[in-house]
């Protein structure tokens, strides 16, 4: 993959796409996490003195204009973390996209509105696609990617907009990729993944690929209930994938003749209803009452998941293990972030929510080796497919 090095960016356009997906409250960022780490890209190209113009997406408005997906605040933020202005474009690639790239001098930066709000962005027709890439193109002369959240996706920015321009790939995702690497090419044992969240159904092809790599894998978080069930236990009203318990109940049988230690919760904490205040209590994971959730993993699970990791020379965690937004609920994630602290292992955070816990739960984030930004990405990157934003930029 050709680098930032490899481009000569002086006095010239340079397209970034860069993954600014971020939680908001209205127009309030909740955890700008991906914008601080998008800086670095963006800042190196404004010192090499090139016009820069962010492209990114915000959430999923379904190629429609929403002012509910506007980027603007994210133009704010980055404005203030670059210290320097952030030109917003109104649209696109339309009148107010082109008029700010071509008022850009040296060093500048453009960010141009929510990529999604146009319909060809994430088109499945090729050609729709190829001609919104072709518009986005025309802003500029170069193309960096560096939006790892989004470089499974096979979108225009991400995927069409490389095979127009002269490209090479942003230090953001030259990093994410060495990270994935490592875990994949050759981990230091033990290697143990945690794997929470609300659905098993997203994990499937994650799951299988990691029982043939995996030393231990312990589940929590939603996903862990029908793990539960298919080992024959009643979970109440937990979350319950009834489609999936066959997936299970084989996901079970080959961790055992493959001698993966699969790990389950014990016990949990099993709520009244779904509630930042429910009424709860620590029940054992084989005898949910009938008319309770299991909203945490309980106090016996994190001691046990905490020996579990405490051995680790690799660490791979994705998913939360309970509901963290909720305080009363937030005690497994916490323990299971604590312990790849204490842990002197190559840890690694996968993206998305389980990130977003480590900062809300204000962990420290030099705790951790590596932090990622891309959940979907890096899970898609572990089970082995091609991302096709990677592969766009090797070519
Ligand atoms: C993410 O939030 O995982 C990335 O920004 C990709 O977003 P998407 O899942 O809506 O494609
Ligand atoms: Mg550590």
């Amino acid at each position: 993959m050709r680098t930032l090095d490899d481009l000569d960016v002086k006095g010239r356009r340079v397209l970034v796409r860069a993954d600014l997906n971020v939680p908001l409250d209205g127009e309030t960022i909740t955890d700008d996490g991906r914008i601080r780490a998008s800086v670095p890209t963006i800042k190196t190209l404004v010192d090499r003195g090139a016009q820069v113009v962010v492209c990114a997406h915000l959430g999923r408005p379904k190629g429609k204009v929403d002012q509910k997906y506007s980027l603007k605040p994210v133009a704010v933020r980055l404005g203030q973390l670059l210290g320097q202005d952030v030109a917003f474009a109104a649209d696109v690639v339309g009148e107010s996209a082109r008029s700010t790239v071509e008022s850009l001098q040296e060093g500048q930066v453009a960010l141009l509105e929510n990529l999604r709000f146009e319909p060809g962005e994430e088109s499945k027709d090729d050609t729709v696609r190829g001609e919104f890439a072709r518009k986005l193109a025309e802003l500029a002369e170069l193309y960096v990617g560096d939006g790892f959240g989004a470089v499974h996706r096979k979108h225009a920015s991400v995927y069409d907009v490389p095979k127009l321009l002269p490209h090479a790939a942003g230090g953001l995702v030259v990093a994410e990729v060495e990270v994935l690497r490592k875990l994949t090419e050759s981990p230091e044992r033990p290697y143990v993944v945690v794997l929470g969240g609300a659905k098993v159904s997203d994990k499937l092809g994650v799951i299988a690929n990691l029982l043939t790599k995996v030393d231990r894998l312990l589940i929590g978080g939603g996903m862990a209930y029908t793990f539960l069930k298919a080992q024959g236990h009643e979970v109440g009203r937990s979350l319950l994938q009834s489609d999936q318990l066959d997936q299970v109940r084989g996901f079970l049988n080959e961790a055992a003749q493959r001698g993966v230690d699969l790990v389950l919760p014990v016990d949990v904490l099993a709520a009244v209803t779904f509630a930042s205040d429910a009424e709860h209590d620590v029940v054992d994971a084989t005898a949910i009452p009938a008319d309770r959730e299991g909203l945490d993993i309980g106090p016996k699970t994190r001691e046990l998941f905490a020996s579990k990791l405490a051995d680790a020379r690799t660490v791979f965690w994705n998913g939360p293990m309970g509901v963290f937004e909720f305080d009363a609920f937030s005690g497994g994630t916490r323990a299971v972030a604590e312990a790849l602290v204490a842990s002197d292992a190559f840890t690694v955070v996968g993206g998305g929510d389980s990130a977003a816990a480590v900062r809300r739960l204000e962990l420290p984030e030099d705790g951790f080796s590596h932090i990622s930004t891309g959940g979907g990405a890096s899970l898609e990157y572990l089970e082995g497919k091609a991302l096709p934003g990677l592969a766009a930029l090797e070519d």
